[in-house]
């Protein structure tokens, strides 16, 4: 060969590299989540994923900060505090929907899903706000609410014109003259009514939510497509994921029988069971989710058997779901989330959540959560807000997120220790959906009395209060009037005073992220229950590679022995919320301890 030749395929060689680099970085404006440590560890950890390391924090836009005095947050705020974002550790950020919506449902009603929310801003911001991310290497997942839009979109108020219009059957329609169809529920109709009458074509239309809420068809291939090319316009904007809204109810029979009887009357069960759900996740990962590095995590109360048809990667469908098993328990049945008098039990608590654990040991993976937009302040529902114990317990429910083996998501605000208000008057709510069972009690002439103490523990609105930054009046979230009440008690629990505070939950919670980051453990080591029966005490290991934590959790105000079976003495302590670590098998009221085994 001539040294020309050599020379030519040399330079081809190179040509091919430098490409074939450029391809693998996916999208190269994406943040990156541990890569280094991915890179080296994944010889010895198979399967490893970024999204199974991230810690995600979730935060709801609406209350976060506002800039321009408007009582609303916006994401404005969010680019202003970027940095205090950035020094929580976290890996990804989880918006909670920012696209165009009246807010019947506070954004989960969309009328342009391409589109920002007037209140929170314009397209501009969220690119500003998304370069931000980027550039602290954190990555940004939106929500995807795709079986309903808002009764303002643009597709709706065609639909609705009439029979014939080509917009039709983008939604569930039943011309009234067959008579009223089949019950289907809805979760914020005063009645539970699903069907709403529509006199401009004499029909009714199907929102399982309230009636600005009207369910996509998506039986339709159009109503498919349109789906898709929204989220390929979202992610070739460079966004990392989505979190899918109740998304097994997009499947439908839409012949709407009756409800088959072996559904028992479980509502939930019927929905998510439509008879072409699955094979609509999997065209839509086939033909936008595989095409990017992002992630996926779908709303979806499934059983642990059902999880897997959802997140095996076998299945080609999503990365992640979270269930409501964990949060759901300690109401009454019935659907209103009525306190449970008699309590919550510790041992069941342990065996629900073992048991998510176990089941995504060998396939899948795991989400855990405590709190989010839907649920009260994790402290005031799981742990204690009394004043003596509401730090305590709250870093002790974030050392049981931060040290189980599934992605953690974590909801904006639980890093201070953030309670429920716990309001008096329904007029103070501006939920709609405690609004509307309100309103459905009353109808009924039943317990208003009972419903509203339940609320103070329960209701949304709880977890929905504007953030607290500091001491000042609103928190310092708003110039203005605030869209919800903020809690009266941020003159002490702030993020000033808290940065302050060595000690403090937010800087107790800094300390679990680097910990996460630090030890591949408490990702992806195998979790262990251990003394089952304790009623006050969770004690659990996670292993890996011939490492071995040990965690033990006091979830009561007492202090609580605990019979772990291992010479605690001999352990090094590795994170605690009290000065000085019990080693001694009796744990402080609430206490956490991480401790690393040696014998
Ligand atoms: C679940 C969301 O998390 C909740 O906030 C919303 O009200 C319903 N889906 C309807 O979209």
């Amino acid at each position: 060969m001539s040294k020309c030749k050599i020379l030519v395929i040399f330079l081809i060689s190179v040509l091919l590299a430098v490409s074939a680099c450029q391809n693998s970085t996916v999208d190269n404006n994406r943040a990156t989540v541990n890569s280094n440590q991915t890179s080296t560890a994944s010889k010895e950890i198979p399967n490893r994923k970024w999204w199974k390391e991230a810690v995600v924090y979730q935060i709801y836009p609406r209350s976060f900060k506002d800039t321009n005095g408007d009582g609303v947050g916006d994401l404005r705020g969010i680019i202003e505090k970027l940095d205090y974002i950035k020094s929580l550790g976290i890996d990804v950020v989880w918006l909670n929907p920012i696209f165009a919506s009246p807010n019947d449902d506070m954004g989960y009603d969309v009328s342009d899903y391409q589109a920002i929310m007037k209140e929170f801003g314009t397209m501009e911001d969220f690119d500003e706000l998304l370069k931000g991310m980027h550039e602290r290497k954190i990555k940004v997942v939106l929500d995807l609410v795709a079986n309903h839009s808002s009764d303002e979109h643009r597709w709706f108020q065609e639909s609705r014109k009439s029979r014939d219009n080509p917009y039709r059957d983008y939604y569930h329609w039943w011309p009234a003259e067959k008579g009223k169809p089949a019950a289907r529920r809805s979760f914020f109709d005063v009645e539970g009514d699903a069907w709403q009458y529509d006199a401009p074509s004499n029909s009714y239309y199907l929102h399982i939510f309230s009636d600005k809420q009207p369910d996509l068809n998506w039986e339709n291939p159009k109503v498919r497509q349109e789906m898709y090319s929204m989220i390929k316009f979202w992610f070739d904007k460079g966004v990392d994921g989505f979190r899918m809204d109740v998304i097994p109810f997009i499947s439908k029979d839409t012949s709407f029988p009756e409800m088959p009887a072996e559904m028992n009357g479980d509502w939930g069960k019927f929905y998510r069971s439509g008879p072409r759900l699955h094979e609509y996740i999997q065209e839509m990962n086939r033909e936008v989710l595989s095409k990017y590095d992002i992630m996926t995590v779908g709303e979806i109360g499934a059983t642990p058997e059902e999880a897997h048809l959802f997140v095996d990667e076998d299945r080609n469908e999503l990365n992640m779901l979270y269930h409501f098993e964990g949060v759901d328990f300690g109401y009454v049945p019935g659907g209103k989330k009525m306190i449970d008098p008699k309590g919550w039990s510790l041992v069941k608590f342990k065996e629900i959540y073992s048991k998510w654990s176990d089941n995504f040991e060998q396939k899948g993976w795991g989400t855990i959560y405590l709190g989010n937009h839907d649920q009260p302040r994790m402290v005031t529902r799981w742990g204690n807000d009394a004043p003596e114990f509401r730090e305590l317990s709250s870093k002790m429910l974030s050392t049981f997120l931060m040290t189980m083996r599934a992605t953690p998501y974590y909801y904006f605000g639980d890093e201070l220790a953030m309670n429920n208000i716990k309001f008096e008057r329904i007029e103070d709510y501006k939920d709609i959906e405690s609004i509307n069972w309100y309103k459905g009690i009353e109808k009924e002439g039943g317990d208003l009395k009972s419903f509203m103490e339940s609320q103070k523990i329960a209701a949304r609105d709880n977890g929905r209060t504007p953030f607290q930054w500091d001491n000042t009046t609103n928190g310092g979230f708003t110039t203005g009037t605030p869209w919800l009440k903020v809690n009266p008690n941020h003159e002490t629990v702030n993020v000033t005073a808290q940065e302050k505070d060595q000690n403090s939950p937010l800087n107790y919670f800094r300390k679990l992220t680097s910990l996460r980051k630090a030890e591949p453990v408490l990702v992806y080591g195998k979790y262990t229950l251990i003394d089952k029966e304790n009623e006050n005490v969770y004690a659990y290991t996670r292993e890996l590679n011939g490492k071995k934590l040990l965690i033990l959790l006091n979830f009561k105000a007492v202090e609580s022995s605990v019979n772990s079976g291992f010479d605690l003495a001999k352990s090094k302590v590795l994170l605690g919320n009290y000065p000085t670590p019990s080693l001694d098998g009796k744990l402080k009221p609430y206490e956490a301890v991480v401790l690393e085994l040696t014998n």
